[in-house]
């Protein structure tokens, strides 16, 4: 194994046990990398405590100073309007030569730097739902203090539950806009499907397994498809005068290639405004 990857002496402090923090844990587990007894897991909730500990046998604590002081790699992954008052509350907790990994939308690294001390060092990462499959889009940059290695060590760790793609802090929040909010959109396209073709008289069972077939080989096909756009393998779909034409020419009449374009800028804008606020 590689030495620069090796988290066998690594014990990783979760601040914040909710929907990501559980996505990257079981991807963490599951590949094996790092077991159970190296992860601890922080929440104000307990019922989140409850959850890790008989779901994943993780050991959990309402003290977040404590299970950081006994980390070597801490993961901010509480919502970014707490996590100002999560880093006050931790300041003179950090012991040298910790790394931070913040997960929290539109938080930059410069933000966070500035709360730790300087042999602290950040990773920041963006990452997504479909990591609690397996199947999650990470978006990682470093920190100014963060060296290669550690960038690699968080790499080899969200490699675990996703595909990693090296981006950087200036391209964190059209990343966030993108990838990090992109299911909900994929969803919310899937949801119209679904209406759609039980309003065609379909079972929901038969509609929800036709949708999703279509988005994942929609998906396979692109991706193996390297020279071909979006747009390319739609128009190979639309004939002129057939079925799709007809569904095509609806979505364009009501501009609503348009709307999700202002969609996605909406979430970069809303990144944005969440990096001056917090
Ligand atoms: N969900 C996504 O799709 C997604 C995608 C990309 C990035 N992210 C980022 O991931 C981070 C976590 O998101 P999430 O969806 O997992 O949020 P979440 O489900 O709300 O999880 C945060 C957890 O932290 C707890 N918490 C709040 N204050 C705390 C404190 N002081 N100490 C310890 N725990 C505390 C919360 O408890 P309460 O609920 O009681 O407040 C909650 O259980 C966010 O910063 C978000 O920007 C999320």
């Amino acid at each position: 194994m590689n030495i620069h990857t090796d988290s066998t002496a690594d014990t990783l402090t979760f601040i914040g046990g909710g929907n990501m923090a559980e996505a990257l844990i079981r991807g963490l587990l599951a590949q094996g990398r790092i077991a159970a007894r190296q992860l601890r897991v922080t929440d104000i909730n307990p019922d989140r405590r409850a959850f890790f500990e008989e779901t994943y046998g993780i050991s959990t604590s309402p003290d977040n100073a404590q299970a950081v002081a006994e980390a070597t790699a801490v993961v901010l992954a509480v919502k970014p309007q707490q996590l100002a008052t999560v880093l006050r509350d931790l300041a003179g907790h950090w012991t040298e030569g910790q790394l931070v990994v913040s997960i929290a939308a539109g938080v930059t690294t410069a933000r966070i730097e500035a709360e730790l001390p300087a042999t602290v060092r950040v990773v920041r990462v963006m990452p997504n739902t479909p990591a609690l499959v397996g199947r999650g889009v990470h978006a990682i940059a470093p920190g100014t203090r963060a060296t290669a290695d550690d960038t690699e060590r968080v790499a080899a760790w969200l490699g675990a539950s996703g595909q990693v793609v090296h981006v950087t802090e200036a391209q964190m929040d059209a990343v966030t806009a993108v990838s990090g909010s992109g299911p909900a959109y994929v969803f919310y396209l899937m949801e119209a499907m679904q209406a759609a073709a039980e309003s065609l008289g379909l079972e929901p069972r038969m509609a929800r397994d036709l949708i999703i077939g279509t988005v994942d080989g929609a998906a396979a096909l692109w991706q193996a498809s390297p020279d071909q756009s979006a747009a390319d393998l739609r128009a190979r779909v639309t004939s002129k005068g057939g079925t799709t034409a007809a569904a095509i020419a609806v979505l364009d009449n009501a501009h609503v290639q348009q709307h999700w374009v202002q969609a996605v800028q909406a979430a970069h804008q809303r990144a944005q405004e969440l990096a001056q606020a917090t």
